[in-house]
C-alpha cells in the first residue's frame, strides 16, 4: 500500500533512509525540510505494519521575470535494500506524482540516477533551460504541464540542500 506519510511514521522513515543509503545524510536531509516548513508531501510505501519505502517532495520556486511557477524537488527516494527491485520505488513515484499533479505542481526536479527516473517521465533536456545549481544527465525534470520548462528561470533548492 502507498500512502501520505504520517508523523507516527518519521522513526521508521529514518530508518528507511538510513539503510537504503547507508548514511544519515539523507535522512537528516528529511528532517531538516520538515523543520523548516519545506516539505511537501511525503509517502510510504506499507506491508502490514512494516515500512519499506519512502518519497519527499520539497517546495522549489522557479523564478522569473514574469513570476513564479511552482515546482518541486523529488528527494530523497528509499527502498529497504531487501525490498528493492520490486517495483516499490516506481510505484511510490506514480502514487506521489498523481498528487503532485492534483496540487497544481507545475514540474518536478531531481538529481538522480539517469538509468533510473526516465522510467517514471523524467527527462535531462527538460531540466536544461533551468539555471540551476546542477545540470548534466543526472538533473531531470518531468513536466506536469507540457512545455513549462522552457522559458527557463531560476530554481530555489529549499535551504536544508545546503546549494
Ligand atoms: C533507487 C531505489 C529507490 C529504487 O527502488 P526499487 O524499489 O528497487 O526500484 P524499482 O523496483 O521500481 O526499480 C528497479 C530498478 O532500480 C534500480 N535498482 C534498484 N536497486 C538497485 C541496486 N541495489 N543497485 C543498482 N540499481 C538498483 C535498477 O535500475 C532496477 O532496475 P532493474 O531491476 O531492471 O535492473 C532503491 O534502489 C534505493 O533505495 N536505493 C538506495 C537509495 C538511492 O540511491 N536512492 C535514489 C537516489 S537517486
Amino acid at each position: 500500500m502507498i500512502r501520505a506519510a504520517a508523523p507516527g511514521d518519521f522513526p521508521a522513515i529514518r530508518a528507511i533512509i538510513r539503510h537504503a543509503f547507508g548514511r544519515a545524510d539523507e535522512a537528516n536531509l528529511v528532517e531538516a525540510l520538515r523543520e523548516d516548513g519545506d516539505m511537501l508531501y511525503e509517502f510510504v510505501a506499507q506491508e502490514g505494519i512494516g515500512l519499506l519505502g519512502h518519497i519527499a517532495f520539497s517546495r522549489l520556486p522557479i523564478e522569473r521575470p514574469a513570476g513564479r511557477v511552482e515546482a518541486a524537488a523529488l528527494a530523497p527516494l528509499s527502498v529497504l535494500p531487501a525490498f528493492q527491485r520490486q517495483g516499490l520505488g516506481l510505484a511510490l513515484m506514480e502514487a506521489s506524482l498523481a498528487q503532485c499533479r492534483a496540487l497544481g505542481c507545475k514540474a518536478v526536479l531531481v538529481l538522480g540516477r539517469p538509468s533510473y527516473y526516465p522510467r517514471a517521465g523524467f527527462r535531462a533536456d527538460l531540466a536544461e533551460p533551468l539555471e540551476a545549481p546542477f545540470s548534466g544527465p543526472s538533473f531531470m525534470a518531468l513536466e506536469m504541464e507540457p512545455g513549462v520548462l522552457k522559458a527557463g528561470g531560476r530554481v530555489r533548492y529549499a535551504k536544508a540542500f545546503g546549494v
